[in-house]
This record gives C-alpha cells, structure tokens and sequence, in this order.
C-alpha cells in the first residue's frame, strides 16, 4: 500500500486541488469495471485525469487503471483519440480504427489513424482490412486517405490489385491513393505498366486527371486521357458534365435511338428489349454520378447476376453473353437481341467469365455533350411508383 501511494506524493505536488482530484479518482476508480460510467462522472473523471497530468497518472497503478476505464467508456468517439494521444497510451490501435471508421472524414478520423500509423503496427490494420464487413473497411479506406500517410500505396495498393474485393472498395483505393503524391504516383506507374486492372481504370483516370501535382497531372493526361466524347473531342470534366442542365423528354429519344441502342438491351416500362438490368426504377437506384459512370465506364460495376462469360462448344461454336439458368445437364446462353440458347453442357469445350461488361464502352462518342445531359437526367427520373 505504502508503495503505491509514495511515488504518487512525490511526483504531483500536494496542493489540496490535486490531493482532492487523486482520491476522488481513486474512489472512482474502485467502482466495478462493468459498470457504465454516468455521463457527469465520466467527465469529472476526465478532467481529474487531464489536471493530474499523463507522468502522474501512468505512475500510479490505480490512477491507470482510471484512465483504463474512461478509455473503455469513451470507445468509439473522439474524446478516446484526445485521451490516447494525450496518455501516450499504448495498445488502443483497434479502438483508434474503430473511431476512424466512424469518423471518416473528420478530424477525430483522422488524428485516430495518424495515431495508429505512428505506433508502426500494421497488423491492427491488417486485421481492419481483412473485415468481412466491406462497408466498413470501405470507410477506413476512405479514413486512410483523408490522413495524407506517406504509408499509402504500401497499405492500399495490394487492396486495388485484389480481384475478390469489392469494387466499390477498390475503387475508393484509388481515391484514396489519389489525394497524396505517393499515392498519385504509385497509380501512375501501375497504368504505364499497364497493370491498372480494367475495373478500376475510369475511377483511376477520373482521379488522376484532377491532381493537383503538374507532372503527374499532365503525364495522367497522355497514359489516362479522359473518354472522348463525340467527333474525337474529349468530353468535359465529370463535374462538369453532371451540373449540366438536361432535358428528360429529350433524353428519352436519345434512350430509343437506333445509333444510340440503350433500347436494344434495356426495357424501361414494358418497353425495349429484356437483355441488360430493366431501367424502370434506375433513377431509384442510382445517383447521377453512378448513372454516368455507368454509361462511361460499363466494366467498372457490374451488376450481380449480368457478368458476361464466352461459352465455347466443342465444335468450336462461340457464345457471349449472361448465363440465365443451369441445371445439371445443360446451361443457358442469353446473346445480345435477347435470344436464350441452351447447350448441353457435355458439347461445351470452355467457359470463361469475362471482367468486362457486355455493355460496350464508348457509347458517349454516339451522342453530342447535350445529349448526354439529357439522357442522364430522363435516366434520373426512372423512379420507382
Ligand atoms: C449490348 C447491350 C447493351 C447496350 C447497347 C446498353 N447496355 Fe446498359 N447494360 C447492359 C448490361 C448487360 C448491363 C449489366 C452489366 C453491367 O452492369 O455492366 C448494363 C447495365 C447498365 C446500367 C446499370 C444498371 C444497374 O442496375 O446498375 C445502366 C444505367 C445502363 N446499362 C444504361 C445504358 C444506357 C443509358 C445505354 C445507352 C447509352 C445502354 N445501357 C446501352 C447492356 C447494354
């Protein structure tokens, strides 16, 4: 007993503040971990704590233990970040990420990660990446970002290479390495290895003709050239382009036009042909911004269930199309028009699953800029009744 309490003596001075503030923390301290901390307690406590000082508090095994359970009971908000880092507290890195999933793009996010960073784990963050909740590393990956670590493309560039993840996932990667220079540059050197997976190509092309480094803007510019629009142009910026105001009436035209041909693999209310997603209630689905991409960029996301696989028959008959049903014995092929034809599997060679869409890229280049405005707001307005 007498051990515990004479360092503690020496270290803080005994004015009747800090003696007062001390026992009422010991007190505290005593109460059952499991028991939830009242709001006014907790802040008592804080503020005890913050008085004392981290060399007093870290030097006496039951001031710790105080600060131990503000740490439990502020997890998961920024007040725990200003703890650890104001403690030097060691070994809160899957707290420190859980606050940064929270938080992705505010401070707390952020100074959590940088916290983490710091300490050279990379295990916790490992272990965050391997979630099976793709939102949330999702967030993190966002986080990442935000905190501009030199650490990025060493953190970020195996998750975008990875094929089984996520593509929203992968795609925020890319965002993400795009807001450093090391980041920028890392991707800068996967397209001119030509190595940029083809899901994620626009989003990297996107990105990187906005970054704020000259060299690396301009080097973006002839390896990732932004999609030509019509007559070789290249078309505006996507920010651009999605202020532009549309004409829906006029954009339904476009939709049905034979040089266009959304019609010819779309229905949209009973109309058109059922090959691709039926479009009646994209505008409920997706954004803008999502419908663009989509137009631009058909390879980048891939609706579940209309991945396109090549079937080989063993006469050397080949098919491309979405597989629409399979039994045991036979497989069915949907071709572009809508035709279905079914094979028996025991004639078939080979069948690959392709990672590009069976929507061909470049549709843009059919239609002038207008008309793609208008086309994305009749799209917008494909709501659900
Ligand atoms: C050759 C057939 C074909 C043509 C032509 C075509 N699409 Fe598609 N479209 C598809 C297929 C298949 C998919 C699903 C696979 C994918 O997401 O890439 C798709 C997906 C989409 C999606 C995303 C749907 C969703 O649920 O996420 C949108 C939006 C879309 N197309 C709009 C258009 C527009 C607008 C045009 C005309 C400019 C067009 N498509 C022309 C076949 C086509």
């Amino acid at each position: 007993m007498t051990r515990q309490v004479r360092p503690a003596r020496r270290i803080f001075r005994p004015t009747m503040m800090n003696l007062r503030t001390t026992i009422c923390l010991l007190a505290l301290a005593a109460t059952a971990v499991a028991q939830p901390i009242e709001p006014a307690k907790l802040n008592t406590m804080i503020e005890a704590l913050t008085r004392l000082g981290p060399e007093a508090v870290n030097a006496n095994p039951k001031l710790a233990e105080a600060l131990g359970k503000v740490l439990a009971a502020t997890r998961g908000t920024p007040q725990f970040v200003q703890l650890v880092e104001q403690f030097k507290v060691a070994g809160q890195n899957s707290g420190l990420i859980e606050v940064a999933i929270k938080h992705p793009a505010d401070e707390a996010g952020v100074a959590a990660l940088r916290l983490v960073l710091a300490s050279g784990d990379t295990a916790a963050l490992a272990a965050a990446f391997a979630d099976k909740d793709t939102a949330k590393v999702t967030k993190l990956v966002e986080a990442l970002g935000n905190s501009g670590a030199k650490q990025l493309p060493a953190l970020l560039l195996p998750l975008l290479a990875d094929a089984k993840r996520d593509v929203a996932l992968r795609k925020q990667a890319v965002r993400s390495l795009a807001r450093t220079q090391e980041g920028a540059a890392a991707l800068l050197k996967l397209a001119r290895e030509d190595q940029l997976p083809a899901e994620i190509r626009f989003t990297a092309a996107t990105e990187l003709n906005a970054v704020r480094w000259p060299e690396l803007k301009s080097e973006a510019a002839r390896l990732l050239p932004p999609p030509p629009g019509q007559g070789d142009k290249s078309l505006p910026p996507i920010a651009e382009l999605l202020a532009m105001k549309g004409d829906a009436k006029r954009g339904a035209e476009v939709f049905s036009r034979e040089t266009v041909g959304c019609a010819k693999c779309h229905v949209v209310n009973g109309q058109g042909i059922d090959f691709g997603p039926d479009l009646s209630e994209i505008g409920s689905k997706l954004g803008k911004d999502a419908l663009l991409e989509s137009i631009l960029d058909p390879s980048a996301g891939i609706s579940f269930g209309f991945e396109a696989w090549s079937v080989e028959a063993k006469d050397g008959e080949e098919f491309f199309g979405l597989i629409v049903s399979e039994t045991g014995d036979d497989v069915s092929v949907k071709t572009v028009g809508g035709v279905v034809t079914k094979f028996k599997k025991s004639t078939l060679a080979r069948r690959q699953q392709s990672k590009l869409s069976i929507m061909p890229a470049g549709l843009q280049q059919t239609m002038t800029v207008q008309e793609l405005a208008d086309l994305l707001e009749y799209l917008a307005t494909l709501k659900k009744k």
